[in-house]
């Protein structure tokens, strides 16, 4: 069986990590533009204001997705670059980017699946509370009909937000990201609640305000436990794993997916965050819910569980000595079949990887290529893994590679190089690796050449 052949293949990137022009035509600044400027916030003093230089290099990098055979490309739109204050007026010359993009991805053959909000949030509404702001979901709707209005004649895939959990995890409670809070559970709960409404505001304007058929999802971190061995009895607790909300941790998956794909918070969260869970209004859960095509989920690495002697899932030790990522993360490509299959059980909608991959530690070698056999072995067993899903049922809609370049990495700065195209951040100058060609492959036999 295999994949089916409307499968998309793609590659995925965000606009502050690639863009730069961070203080050109226009653009209003967003909490990664000052947060870069906070001592010790991202490694090495690195900061996005030329990143890629995409910005300018736009073209030059439609090329080189047409030249790793993409077939979609996943990128998101900077908010304070088409709305430098957030809401009202609107950048003209910043539309205008993301018209040009659109147009020449299209004109190569590449179909654009734009993500609304990837992290960028503009500094004016943090200043008046950012998400904590009740107003913020519809700031959030505002900037959404705007882009909408704008691209939809030829857009037609939608995200609405990239990984909640991350900018409300690691932006308001931990605050290692931007804009770099350390607030309590109660007012954490709170923004996510706004976030959850936003998302559901802005899948009512993207519907309201598409010239042409809109296809919408959402693209959370997916949280995967896979089971330890094949008992059933490890497979039932790693899905109950998957699921559950026991400790105040943000990267869970079910806290984020529930509301938005069952319409109500899973009930043992409500009973774990019991005193600091915001008021519910009468109909956000209505809001939230709205209904929605297919389930986006970025999956990396997995933790695992087996069934504990209480008959409970317990988390289960890892293999000594195993496999990491440049990152430091765990290799696990199991994820890939256990995360969409739990996923697709419980929320019953196709399932599109919005992003997977991998760290490396790349460079160029004296023959002048990038040589990244890692990655390529990463990717065939995750896809492999993906394949066996869609083998035993799962509606696998397509797979995103993250990234398709290397670029910032967040808090990580230029350190961690994701890409298939390797990028010298001091020239600017693009290569693409071994593992860009291979995938290229992939994509020509749809998969066939992954047994
Ligand atoms: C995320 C984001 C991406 C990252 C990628 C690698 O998952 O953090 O969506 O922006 O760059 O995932 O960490």
């Amino acid at each position: 069986m295999g994949f089916s052949k409307e499968f998309v293949w793609g590659a995925a990137a965000s606009s502050y990590q690639i863009e730069g022009a961070a203080f050109e035509d226009g653009k209003g600044l967003s909490v990664w533009d000052t947060c870069c400027d906070w001592l010790g916030f991202v490694k090495d003093g690195d900061n996005g204001k030329v990143a890629c230089d995409h910005y300018h290099k736009y073209k030059e990098d439609v090329g080189i997705m047409r030249e790793l055979g993409l077939k979609a490309y996943r990128l998101s739109i900077s908010w304070p670059r088409i709305m430098p204050d957030g809401t009202g007026r609107l950048s003209e010359k910043g539309l205008d980017f993301y018209d040009k993009l659109v147009d020449e991805l299209l004109s190569n053959g590449i179909i654009p699946y734009v993500t609304l909000f990837h992290w960028d949030y503009p500094y004016e509404l943090q200043n008046r509370g950012g998400w904590l702001n009740s107003d913020s979901p519809e700031w959030f709707a505002e900037y959404t009909s705007a882009v909408v209005k704008r691209l939809s004649d030829r857009v037609t895939h939608w995200m609405t937000q990239n990984e909640p959990q991350c900018y409300i995890g690691l932006g308001y409670k931990t605050g290692e990201h931007a804009p770099g809070l350390k607030r309590g559970l109660r007012e954490c709960f709170k923004a996510g609640h706004n976030s959850l409404l936003g998302h559901g505001k802005a899948t009512m304007a993207i519907r309201a305000n598409a010239k042409k058929a809109a296809i919408i999802g959402y693209a959370p971190v997916g949280s995967v436990f896979c089971p330890a061995t094949d008992a059933l009895a490890d497979i039932e607790a790693a899905k109950e794993a998957t699921f559950s909300v026991i400790d105040q941790n943000f990267f869970n998956s079910s806290w984020w997916l529930d509301p938005v794909y069952l319409g109500s918070y899973p009930e043992q969260g409500l009973k774990a965050f019991e005193g600091f869970v915001p008021d519910i209004g009468a109909n956000d859960m209505k809001i939230i819910n709205q209904p929605i095509d297919f389930l986006g989920v970025n999956i990396y690495q997995a933790n695992l569980a087996c069934k504990g002697e209480d008959g409970k899932p317990k988390m289960a030790e890892r293999p000594i000595g195993y496999s990491q990522t440049a990152f430091k993360w765990p290799v696990v490509p199991e994820a890939l079949y256990w995360g969409p299959k739990f996923f697709y059980e419980r929320y019953k909608k196709p399932i599109l990887i919005t992003e997977n991959g991998m760290a490396n530690a790349d460079w160029i070698a004296v023959d002048g290529k990038v040589h990244d056999p890692q990655r390529i072995d990463f990717l065939y067993r995750y896809i492999r893994e993906f394949k066996r899903a869609a083998t035993d049922g799962v509606d696998a809609m397509g797979y995103f590679c993250w990234s398709f370049i290397d670029n910032f990495e967040w808090a990580e700065g230029y350190t961690q190089r994701f890409g298939l195209t390797y990028v010298d951040f001091n020239t600017l100058k693009r290569t693409i690796k071994d593992s860009g060609y291979w995938y290229r492959s992939v994509i020509e036999t749809n998969g066939e050449n992954i047994i």
